[in-house]
Formats: structure tokens, C-alpha cells, sequence
């Protein structure tokens, strides 16, 4: 059976695509492996600014010198954008996989494992959410594996599942790229969100993120059976096993009552949302069609803190729009302190092709850009830091994802065995184990380091209550809270 690496750029529904190729790949007996050795290589594509666009066509290029036999396959928002014209000047790009086309991928890439001489793309939008289930026609000839082996044979997190319930956007933001590239929104069937959702639960993962590029206008659109985007939180809150949910990325605008009373009415919802702000003044707002206004964004964090007063709150920003002056650059500043974001996602505004900003004539300089970027940052860092201070003494949920642990055995010099291993190896030499940490996120989304007694009877993906004792710069430490 051959082998395979992947390679990902890009969004948290990136991340989760190529992790769904991975384990179906996995399921039909291919094994993943090192770029140097794999027989296919697959990378998924980011194109939302100019860099990570870059950063693709330089890795097809470091790939034809470290493993020049291996065949390409390109996917995503670049493969989407450039299409057929990948194949111009990168003889070994075999496949390119648009942002509906990923479903086809593991059918295509068996296709070309069996005919090397093969080229193939798939493009189209399709109408409805490309379902990924098993039952897709080609799904019928796997055989498929016992429940929780194929986590164990893909990387990636085992603790938290990313479920998709959307794909595209219709919002055409000014700058974005998004809508060109994953076409118009589609809302994945309820049906088909609630068996993936208990599939994963029923695996033992107990924190689930909802993923969509727009997330909360879910059901807005004709494809499907899509209900409202409320309806769908409490349907997948009843679901057993459940113990934290998210939401990733919901638009201001999109945001109604009735999902800001989902908050209030389910605590299964983690107290945290990462609501994209982009700019602070609203001649910019309104330049970009964000479709709010700065006292708008504040209505709602007022409503949203009133349901649930213990919300965290993160953003995204771009800083540099065309026609941004200094002034419109201090209500960025000013809002991040009104809305106390706990951290954020910030850039400078960089030009995408088609896009409507792309032919505005006022654009500003990148020096500039880069100037209000660093000022946003540092200012950003002191609401994080306060943030992280603020949470000494608090009690939480940590759910515990990675394990550390040290040997006293002093001869076992090699830090990065698995811990099975260390534990064998202690065991066989009669040694305990020191320095035995914990590392997870607590409902808010920050990381915790614990010291735990007895800290190899807890297995990642369990749930521990826990006090917080100190803050450190980006995480914190907590000891368990008896
Ligand atoms: N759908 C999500 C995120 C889309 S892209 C949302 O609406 O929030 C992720 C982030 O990249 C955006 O929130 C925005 O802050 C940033 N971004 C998108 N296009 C950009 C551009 N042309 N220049 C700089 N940043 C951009
Ligand atoms: Fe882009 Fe705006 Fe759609 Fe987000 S909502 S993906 S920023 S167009
Ligand atoms: Fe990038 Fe496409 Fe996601 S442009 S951010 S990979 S939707």
C-alpha cells in the first residue's frame, strides 16, 4: 500500500480537511509517513493573504528536491484559485483538489496510485455540502477499522474533534479571498452533523467544535435541510457525552437573540468566542461591508456578557485598509480595550486578486501597516497578560491533552520517549517518575500546566477541577482543586 505526508496552511477548516484525508487514507490501508519517503504528498492551501500563497509554491519546490519521485497532490484555496495552471511549471502535481473537490480526494489519489501517468482535477462548485460520510459510493468497498484506531494512526489532537457544518461564504468582506475561493455557502445537512458529532463523542472525545467560515449563518442558504443555526447548538447540546462546544468563526452580524440565550441556557457552550472585530472605526467598517458598526459590535458584547458574565472574548483585525487613517487606527485600539479582548488575530491588510478592496485607489503604505501592527500587538499583549492575571485563584475545568514526564532514572537521557516507553523503562529499573506534568485548556480556552498527584492515572481527554495558582506570561498553572 503506499504512503503518504501532508502538509497544511491555512484555517482551522483546512486543519480539518486534511485530517479527514489523513484518516481515510488511513482507513483504506495507506500509512502516513516523512515527506522524504512518501509516495504522496499532500498539501492544502491557503491563498487569504499573499504569504501562505508563497509559502506553497516554494514547498512544491523544496519537494521536487527532497523526494523528486513522490506524487503532488494540491488542494484547497490556492488549488482553487490557480487551478489546472498548477500543472504549468510542477511536472509532479498530479492532483488538484478545489474546495468541494476535497471530497473526491481519496478516491483520486487510489485512481493515481494505480496509474501514475494520471492527471486530476476537481474544481466545481458543487450545490449542496460535498458530504464526506461513508456512504459515498467509493466507501462501499472499505473495509473499515475498530473504533479508535484510526486516531491513533493520524496525528493530530485525540482530546477535541472539529466537526464541519458549512462550507463557503457569501459575505464578500472587501478584502477577503474566501468567497472566490470556497464559492457560496452551503450548510451541511443536520443529520449528517449529528452522526459525525456522536461518532466522535462516541470515541470518547468530549469537546467539540462547530466549524464554518460563517458559522452562525448556518441554514441561512438553499442547500439542504439546514434548520437554524440555534436550533442546530441545541440539538448537538442533547447529544451524551458532550462536555465543552465552540463555535468557529460566527459573524457579528449573524449573531441573533436567540443564540446569545443559547448561552445563557446551555453551559455546555464554553464561555469563550472568537468574534472577528477587523476594525475599530466605521468609515473602515463600512468600506470593508462588515455589515456593523463599532456601537453594534459593543451591543452585542454587552448582550453577550449579560448572558453569560464570565465570557472571554478574541478577535481577528487587519490593520492598514485602504484609506485607514491614524484616527480610524485609534478606534481599533480603542475598541480592543472597550471589548477587553483576551488576544487576537492581527494583519496588515495585504491586497487579493478581485477582491473589491483590491481596486481601491487609497492603499497604505506597508511601513505604515507594519507600524500600527506592532502598536496593536503591544497593546494586545498587555490585555492578555491582564487577562491571564486576573485568573489566579479562579476554580476550572482543565481538560488534559499532552503529558510530560521526567525519569529519575538518571541513565534515561532520551526527553522525547513516549511515556509508555518511560514507564517501561522506570518500571524495569525500579525507578519512579519526577517531574510528571500535565498540559490542557481550561473552558475559557487557556493553557493550563498542572502538577498532578499521581499523575499517570489520568489519561488525556479527562477532566480535572482545578485552581489556578499562578500566571505566566502565555499560559497558566493550576494545581488540582480537591
Ligand atoms: N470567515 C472568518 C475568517 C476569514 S479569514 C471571518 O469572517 O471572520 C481569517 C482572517 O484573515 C479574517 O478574519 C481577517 O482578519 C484576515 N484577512 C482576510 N483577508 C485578509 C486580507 N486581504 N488582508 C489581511 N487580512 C485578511
Ligand atoms: Fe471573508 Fe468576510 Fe466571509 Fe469572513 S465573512 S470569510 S472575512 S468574506
Ligand atoms: Fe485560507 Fe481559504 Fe481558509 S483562504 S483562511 S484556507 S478559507
Amino acid at each position: 500500500m503506499p504512503s503518504f505526508h501532508c502538509i497544511t496552511y491555512g484555517c482551522q477548516m483546512n486543519v480539518n480537511d486534511s485530517a479527514w484525508v489523513a484518516r481515510t487514507l488511513v482507513r483504506m490501508g495507506w500509512t502516513e509517513c516523512e515527506m522524504e519517503q512518501a509516495d504522496f504528498i499532500f498539501i492544502n492551501t491557503c491563498s487569504v493573504r499573499e504569504k501562505p500563497q508563497h509559502k506553497v509554491l516554494s514547498m512544491l519546490g523544496i519537494i521536487r528536491d527532497v523526494n523528486p519521485n513522490a506524487s503532488v497532490a494540491v488542494a484547497g484555496c490556492v488549488a482553487q484559485q490557480m487551478g489546472e495552471k498548477l500543472w504549468e511549471k510542477n511536472a509532479h502535481v498530479r492532483l488538484v483538489l478545489g474546495s468541494d473537490g476535497i471530497a473526491h480526494a481519496p478516491e483520486a489519489f487510489e485512481r493515481i496510485a494505480k496509474n501514475p501517468k494520471l492527471r486530476l482535477s476537481y474544481l466545481k462548485f458543487t450545490k449542496e455540502f460535498p458530504d464526506r460520510k461513508p456512504e459515498l459510493e467509493f466507501f462501499k468497498n472499505v473495509q473499515s477499522l475498530p473504533i479508535g484506531t484510526l486516531e491513533q494512526n493520524t496525528k493530530g489532537n485525540d482530546t477535541r474533534a472539529f466537526v464541519n457544518i458549512m462550507q463557503g461564504c457569501n459575505n464578500f468582506c472587501a478584502y477577503c479571498i474566501v468567497p472566490y475561493t470556497r464559492g457560496r455557502q452551503k450548510s451541511r445537512s443536520i443529520k449528517s452533523i449529528l452522526e459525525e458529532c456522536q461518532e466522535w463523542l462516541d470515541r470518547g472525545i468530549c469537546d467539540l467544535t462547530l466549524l464554518g467560515q460563517n458559522v452562525n449563518a448556518y441554514g441561512k442558504d438553499n442547500a439542504g435541510d439546514a434548520p437554524h443555526f440555534t436550533e442546530l447548538l441545541y440539538e448537538v447540546a442533547k447529544l451524551s457525552g458532550l462536555k465543552r462546544l465552540h463555535i468557529v468563526t460566527p459573524h457579528p452580524r449573524d449573531f441573533c437573540d436567540a443564540t446569545i440565550n443559547a448561552y445563557k441556557e446551555l453551559s455546555v457552550l464554553a464561555p469563550r468566542i472568537h468574534l472577528p472585530l477587523q476594525a475599530g472605526s466605521n468609515a473602515v467598517l463600512e468600506k470593508m461591508g462588515r455589515g456593523y458598526t463599532n456601537k453594534d459590535f459593543m451591543l452585542l458584547v454587552d448582550k453577550l456578557r449579560n448572558a453569560r458574565p464570565d465570557l472571554a472574548l478574541s478577535t481577528d483585525l487587519i490593520v492598514g485598509f485602504p484609506g485607514e487613517t491614524e484616527e480610524d487606527f485609534q478606534e481599533t485600539l480603542r475598541m480592543m480595550k472597550e471589548a477587553n479582548f483576551i488576544s487576537s488575530f492581527s494583519f496588515v491588510y495585504s491586497d487579493r486578486p478581485g477582491t473589491k478592496a483590491s481596486k481601491m485607489t487609497d492603499k497604505i503604505s506597508q511601513q505604515v501597516g507594519l507600524d500600527r501592527l506592532n502598536r496593536l500587538m503591544a497593546l494586545q499583549n498587555e490585555l492578555g497578560e491582564a487577562w491571564l492575571k486576573s485568573r489566579v485563584g479562579v476554580k476550572t475545568e482543565v481538560l488534559l491533552e499532552a503529558l510530560s514526564a521526567r525519569p529519575k532514572y538518571s541513565e534515561i537521557t532520551d526527553h522525547n520517549l513516549a511515556i509508555d516507553e518511560v514507564k517501561t523503562l522506570s518500571q524495569q529499573n525500579n525507578s519512579e517518575l519526577e517531574h510528571t506534568s500535565w498540559q490542557g485548556h481550561d473552558t475559557w480556552g487557556n493553557t493550563v500546566n498542572l502538577i498532578l498527584p499521581n499523575a499517570l492515572q489520568y489519561k488525556a481527554g479527562d477532566i480535572v477541577p482545578v485552581k489556578i495558582v499562578t500566571a505566566k506570561k502565555h499560559s497558566l498553572l493550576g494545581e488540582l482543586d480537591k
